[in-house]
């Protein structure tokens, strides 16, 4: 008991106590109706009806499931946790299950209660981003598919749909939540959606194989422009983002809308926030017209956890609770998070507030979800998923994709005169590792929406791999707080060794769900702590940060007994194996940045301002590299490596563009006229044929073998005012021996990557030059319209 409330305290908004009511009703619910409780639908006896029917269409069987059900039945089908229905041989359903990285029992639906005890840990979700290689991403995806089938197959999880991933721009340093996200850029984002979605529900790395079954459901979120959780007093239920069209258009919705289009996702899961005024779950707009008219969304519709309630209780948006009961019905959502709906749906009814009719067509939804998961079927051991067994659970491989994932995310942000890779000389160098995260739990290393890990190498173990004798000093005891008497040891403790790693950062008491951070800095004396350590020992000491957010450490980046820096975000089960093997160069570090790391002073913008473009009028600065105008600390895309790479265009198949078709429509800008043309209007075939190859050529100039990413930005002759300052279009990760020299191939599509959003959230394409751009190399294009 104490260890699912443990696992689950930091999820959503419920309150501890309630969470402890409900394992208990859970616990004993589940041995009561253990009798009557069909171990699976459509057994023998139940087979008859059409909805066990597999030669019948998913919608077809959902129909007739649906038709069979009394109101009461019904109503009782439209909350997370769905009652079994024994008259028609309908076991109950978990909606709620979490797998962000790594298939976890922060939701309730997955137990790890029987011989399944725990799951592979991948690092969160941030450092996975910043190998910036898709390829990595699907095989974690496609591993936690497997494992999520294997625990359901052994009979360890109420259901099998994951409220995974979260995509939301990482917009603000200071969110709580932009740990579990891939960054701040829309294309990484959209894509590390689209290959989550892919490996966890079945489908090819290419797409396009995934037929009507599913592996196991995952679930874009929060949808939409969610990225503010508790700031100075102000929380998400409350906040009202206000959003531009053009900031929506090119920022906020291309990760859903990709996630849903290309990706096939299977759920959606609308946010507590009201964006414009409009409560998120109850906006027609967003979940019917933007989701399943204009993107062909096909899934269900989960509300987040309570978002129902809180449109009545908290925002005052729906006068009564059943006004909010059929607000989001007819907006469009299938299935509330919450009881809300089991309290008040009926009374609803019963005022013609909501008609059966979307009740119907919630269902339909939600049954046709489970029985694309194959679990009407009869017995699921005998189908398609159902072999997957135990031991794909933290199999070797998967644990190696574990050690990967954080090898190829964690990112070296300085290294003077080539400190690192320390020595592996015999006997080893003699090494202390210093600091609040020096041998941080698995509650630290792990990050948020965790599982039980399969076996956790902690940091200390990882650097005692390769210094036996290795030192520790918390140099701070009580979370990253520092107390004077222990930094006079920490620095005592510096003295005596060859080399020093000071191992500091935030955790989850500094950034999490339900909490953003007021400041950049490191948190309590933590720089004292390195200041005074890094003075202290013999030579230049080297900087590891834990943390999922940003901090600003200008002045370790600029002291210079601070030879080497290192991100490790929260690095998964492996990341004390994966640091060490870096610090020692078993691995050669090749992460790059997936945010914009801001100065201290960023902290003058309020974190409620939801504009992406900056200001220069009233001094505002614009977020991330796309718009932000400000210093910065380290920018998005930086990282080193223990080689060096050199790029080259080696060709370009055209590098001046006419488009002929449409009309041409002007505006004007920084008083110029400038000719353009909407994409819309282009037509499907145009924007097709209009493709532009680019080659590059790439050298490892190191004595390293190395994966590295190459990223290939595009940025306007002439900076316009409202578009991006540069904008990335492409990437790919390479492996490259010592010496070796390989090459990229991209597509440019310029109704995608030439085009910009206007005021009005219309993509449009602009005539002049442009510059594609590779490390410090530039290739000039233009565009006539
Ligand atoms: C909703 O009701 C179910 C069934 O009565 C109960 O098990 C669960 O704890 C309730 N959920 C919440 C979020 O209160
Ligand atoms: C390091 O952490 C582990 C696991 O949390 C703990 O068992 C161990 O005692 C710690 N080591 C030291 C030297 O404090
Ligand atoms: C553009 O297309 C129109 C009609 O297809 C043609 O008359 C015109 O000459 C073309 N202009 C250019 C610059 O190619
Ligand atoms: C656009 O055209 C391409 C190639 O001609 C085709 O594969 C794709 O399905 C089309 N997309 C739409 C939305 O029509």
């Amino acid at each position: 008991m104490k260890e699912s409330i443990s696992h689950s305290i930091s999820q959503h908004s419920m309150a501890l106590s309630s969470i402890a009511i409900l394992c208990l009703l859970f616990f004993t619910h589940h041995q009561l109706a253990e009798s009557t409780q069909p171990p699976y639908a459509c057994g023998s006896e139940s087979s008859t009806y059409p909805f066990c029917n597999p030669k019948l269409g998913i919608s077809e069987r959902a129909k007739d499931l649906v038709s069979r059900l009394t109101l009461d039945e019904k109503i009782a089908q439209l909350v997370n946790t769905a009652p079994s229905i024994p008259r028609l041989g309908i076991p109950s359903y978990q909606w709620w299950s979490e797998a962000l990285h790594g298939v976890a029992d922060a939701g309730i639906g997955i137990t790890f209660n029987g011989i399944i005890k725990s799951a592979t840990s991948f690092p969160q979700v941030i450092l996975t981003a910043a190998s910036f290689d898709p390829n990595l991403w699907y095989q974690i995806s496609k591993a936690i598919g497997r494992e999520a089938r294997a625990v359901y197959n052994a009979g360890e999880a109420k259901g099998m749909t994951f409220w995974a991933p979260n995509i939301n721009i990482f917009r603000d340093p200071r969110w709580g939540r932009g740990q579990e996200t891939p960054g701040e850029d829309p294309l990484v984002t959209a894509e590390y959606a689209v290959t989550y979605v892919r490996g966890l529900q079945g489908d090819s790395i290419k797409g396009g194989t995934l037929g009507e079954r599913l592996q196991a459901s995952a679930c874009c979120k929060h949808f939409t422009a969610y990225d503010l959780d508790q700031w100075k007093g102000l929380d998400r239920f409350l906040f009202d983002a206000r959003v531009t069209s053009q900031d929506l258009a090119d920022t906020y919705q291309p990760p859903f809308q990709n996630c849903i289009q290309k990706g096939r996702a299977s759920g959606i899961m609308c946010a507590y926030n009201r964006v414009n005024g409009v409560p998120n779950c109850a906006d027609f707009n967003l979940l019917t017209k933007t989701a399943r008219k204009q993107w062909n969304f096909d899934g269900y519709i989960t509300s987040d956890c309570e978002a129902v309630t809180i449109i009545h209780e908290k925002q005052g948006y729906a006068k009564t609770a059943e006004d909010a009961i059929a607000d989001v019905f007819r907006a469009g959502m299938d299935v509330e998070c919450g009881n809300y709906t089991l309290k008040h749906a009926k009374s609803a009814v019963l005022e013609k507030k909501l008609p059966i009719y979307q009740i119907d067509r919630a269902l339909e939804n939600l049954f046709s979800i489970r029985i694309r998961l194959g679990l009407f079927d009869g017995n699921p051991a005998k189908l398609t998923y159902g072999t997957i067994g135990p031991n794909e659970v933290c199999s070797k491989q998967h644990r190696q994709l574990a050690l990967e994932a954080a090898r190829d995310g964690i990112v070296l942000l300085k290294n003077t005169a080539s400190l690192l890779p320390l020595p592996k000389t015999k006997p080893s160098i003699s090494l202390a590792v210093i600091g609040p995260n020096a041998n941080a739990s698995s509650k630290v290393v792990l990050g948020n929406y965790y599982g039980r890990p399969c076996k956790l190498v902690t940091l200390l173990e990882g650097f005692k791999n390769y210094a036996k004798d290795t030192i520790y000093h918390p140099g701070c005891s009580d979370g990253p707080q520092c107390d004077f008497a222990e930094i006079e040891q920490a620095v005592e403790v510096a003295k005596k060794v060859d080399y020093v790693v000071l191992v500091m950062g935030l955790d989850q008491s500094q950034e999490r769900e339900s909490h953003d951070r007021e400041y950049l800095e490191l948190p309590g004396r933590q720089e004292e702590l390195i200041n005074s350590v890094a003075k202290a020992s013999k030579k230049p000491v080297i900087l590891v940060l834990l943390c999922g957010g940003p901090v600003d450490i200008t002045s370790a980046k600029f002291d210079s007994k601070i030879g080497a820096i290192l991100w490790a975000g929260y690095p998964g089960e492996l990341g004390g194996l994966a640091l060490a093997q870096i610090i020692f160069g078993d691995h050669n570090p090749g992460g790059r940045l997936p945010i914009t790391w801001y100065p201290k002073d960023f902290i003058k913008v309020p974190m409620t301002d939801m504009r992406m473009r900056a200001d220069p009028a009233s001094g505002y600065p614009g977020r991330t590299y796309r718009f932000y105008t400000g210093p910065k600390v380290y920018e998005f895309g930086y990282g080193l490596s223990y080689s060096k790479y050199s790029y080259k265009f080696l060709s370009v198949t055209q590098n001046n563009l006419h488009i002929n078709q449409s009309s041409t429509h002007l505006t004007v800008k920084n008083s110029e006229a400038i000719r353009y043309k909407h994409v819309s209007e282009l037509g499907n075939e145009t924007c097709q044929s209009m493709s532009v190859s680019v080659t590059i050529g790439v050298e490892n100039q190191g004595n390293m073998v190395g994966k590295h990413p190459i990223l290939l930005f595009i940025r306007q002759g002439k900076q316009r005012n409202g578009n991006p300052v540069k904008q990335l279009v492409r990437f790919q990760s390479v492996k490259l021996d010592a010496g070796e020299k390989g090459r990229v191939a991209f597509e440019l599509r310029p109704c995608e990557h030439l085009s910009v959003a206007n005021e009005a959230g219309l993509m449009v394409i602009e005539e002049g030059s442009y510059l594609l751009l590779v490390g410090d190399q530039e290739y000039p294009i233009n565009v006539t319209v």
